[in-house]
């Protein structure tokens, strides 16, 4: 169980009751490792956001387990009252809109979840230029949101992820608005954090493109999840 950042047995998640019950997710059993960047590939509607929310213990499950590294945090129910706690010291989430405070400069927007954690202005400060210097934008440190381009904005958004020091990263779309070449820029980011800092990645996209930049793809169908190697997906000889 050493280098497994995320277990689920048996999930399931309905919304609703009776004639307007919508099944998404049925029966999802899959590991995934520390230091692995996965693709999370479905069509629209098909359950990849409410996947990773359960995953980020944001969303209830309807049913089943979900063990976070070594901690079970939910078996049919939430297993601590402190799923903030959790989020806050496993999960740094990442979204398709970077949802960047916009009257927070840069810094002030990495430092800040930090903070609220406790840790001092100057510590948090020194580790954001630290990230802020990784991702090649320590010049715009000062700079507000709005003064950034997309892909600035998008490594100040994953900067902030990873200001948290997270076991486990969720990513919706976080390409979506960036060009390919961006697109690429971002998702290599991502690895390289996977790899030096044995985080596990789950990265929703729809570009195909990314895939051979990823260890595994998680993909849904018919309800079903399914962890495959870059192998299986190409030759879609499971799905
Ligand atoms: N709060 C909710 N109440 C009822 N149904 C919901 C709710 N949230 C999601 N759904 C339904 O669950 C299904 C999966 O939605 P989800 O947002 O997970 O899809 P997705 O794969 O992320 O799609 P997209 O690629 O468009 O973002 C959809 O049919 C959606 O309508
Ligand atoms: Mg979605």
């Amino acid at each position: 169980m050493d280098n497994i950042a995320i277990k689920t047995q048996n999930l399931v998640k309905h919304f609703g009751k009776g004639d307007t019950l919508v099944e998404v997710i049925n029966d999802a059993t899959f590991e995934i490792k520390k230091g692995e960047l996965v693709a999370l590939i479905a069509p629209s509607g098909a359950g990849k956001t409410t996947l990773l929310m359960m995953i980020g213990c944001v969303l209830t499950p309807t049913s089943g387990q979900i063990w976070l590294g070594e901690e079970k945090v939910y078996d049919n129910k939430w297993l601590t009252k402190e799923k903030r706690r959790i989020r806050r010291e496993k999960i740094g989430f990442i979204f398709q809109a970077h949802y960047l405070i916009p009257f927070l400069n840069v810094i002030e927007n990495v430092t800040l979840i930090p903070q609220i954690n406790g840790v001092s202005l100057k510590e948090a400060k020194k580790e954001a230029l630290e990230l802020l210097d990784y991702f090649g934008i320590k010049d715009k440190a000062n700079e507000m949101p709005a003064n950034l381009s997309g892909g600035q904005n998008q490594r100040v958004a994953i900067a902030r992820a990873l200001a948290n020091k997270p076991e486990i990263i969720l990513a919706d779309e976080p390409t979506a608005a960036l060009d390919s070449k961006r697109s690429v820029d971002v998702v290599k980011m991502l690895k390289k954090i996977a790899i030096e800092q044995s985080v596990a990645v789950i990265m929703v996209t729809h570009d195909e493109a990314m895939v051979p930049l990823c260890d595994r793809v998680l993909t849904i169908k018919d309800k079903k999840v399914y962890n495959l190697s870059i192998d299986e997906y190409k030759n879609k000889t499971v799905v």
